[in-house]
C-alpha cells in the first residue's frame, strides 16, 4: 500500500495547518483550539519521503520540520492568498487548517475597554472565505485535494457532504476529541466510495498512514 520513496520524491505537496486568527483589537483575537500537529506531522513525513513540501501555517508553536518550506500567515484571507498562489503547482493539497469561519466586522485600532456598565453587548461577524471550496473549484485534473472535517455529531454523513460540496478527492473525518490532542483516530472517505477506518494513533503515525493511502494511485 505504501508508495515507494522514489515516487513520493517527485511530488509537490502543499499543506495548510494550525488555526487562523482574526484580530478584534491590537491585543485580542478570535481563534480556535487547533495545535497544528496534524499538518506539521504530514509535512514532516512527506519531506522525509522526499517530497517538496510547502507548509502554510497559521499561528502554531511548533518547529518547522526539516526540509519543509514554511509560510506563516495569521488570518483566513492571508491563508487563502498563500494557498492559491502555490496551489496550481501542487500534486497533492492537504487542507488540515482549522480556518475560522468568521471575522469581526470591525477591528478596533484601540484596545477595547472592559466596562460596558454591566450591559451586554454585541460582536458583529462577517463570513470568511471557504478556502477548500476555492481550491476545489480551481483543481487541476491530476491534482489530489484532501479536506479535513471536524464534527461534533453525524461525523461521516457531514464529512461526505463536505467531500462532495468542496470537490475533494478525499476527506479525513475527525471527531472533536482530535482538536488540540496528540492522539487521534480518523476515517478517510474517498470520492469514489472507499472508506478506511484508522485507529487512535499518535498524529505522526496517523499522518504517515494518511499520506500513504492518499498518494497511492
Ligand atoms: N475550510 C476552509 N475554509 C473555511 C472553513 C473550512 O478551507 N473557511 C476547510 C478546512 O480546512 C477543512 C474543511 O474545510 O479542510 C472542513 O472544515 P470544517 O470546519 O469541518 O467545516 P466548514 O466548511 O467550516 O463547515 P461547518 O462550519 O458548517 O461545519
Amino acid at each position: 500500500m505504501k508508495r515507494p520513496r522514489s515516487a513520493l520524491k517527485k511530488l509537490r505537496i502543499l499543506i495548510s495547518a494550525g488555526p487562523t486568527q482574526e484580530p478584534l483589537d491590537p491585543v485580542r483575537s478570535l481563534t480556535s483550539g487547533s495545535s497544528g500537529r496534524m499538518g506539521f506531522a504530514l509535512a514532516k513525513r512527506a519531506a522525509e519521503c522526499g517530497a517538496r513540501v510547502i507548509l502554510v501555517s497559521g499561528p502554531a508553536s511548533l518547529p518547522t520540520p526539516r526540509g519543509v518550506r514554511r509560510i506563516d500567515v495569521v488570518t483566513a484571507r492571508e491563508m487563502k492568498a498563500a494557498l492559491l498562489k502555490h496551489a496550481s503547482s501542487a500534486d497533492i493539497i492537504f487542507m488540515t487548517a482549522a480556518v475560522l469561519d468568521w471575522r469581526p466586522r470591525h477591528t478596533s485600532t484601540e484596545k477595547l475597554k472592559r466596562s460596558r456598565n454591566g450591559q451586554w453587548w454585541q460582536l458583529s461577524l462577517v463570513e470568511n472565505p471557504d478556502i477548500l471550496r476555492a481550491l476545489g473549484r480551481h483543481k487541476r485534473p491530476q491534482q489530489i485535494l484532501v479536506g479535513f472535517a471536524l464534527e461534533t455529531t453525524n461525523l461521516l454523513q457531514r464529512a461526505r457532504k463536505k467531500l462532495e460540496q468542496k470537490n475533494c478527492d478525499w476527506i479525513v473525518a475527525n471527531d472533536i476529541t482530535a482538536l488540540g490532542a496528540s492522539l487521534a483516530k480518523a476515517v478517510l472517505l474517498s470520492q469514489d466510495g472507499r472508506r478506511y477506518h484508522l485507529p487512535k494513533l499518535a498524529k505522526d503515525q496517523l499522518a504517515s498512514k494518511i499520506l500513504s493511502l492518499v498518494s497511492h494511485r
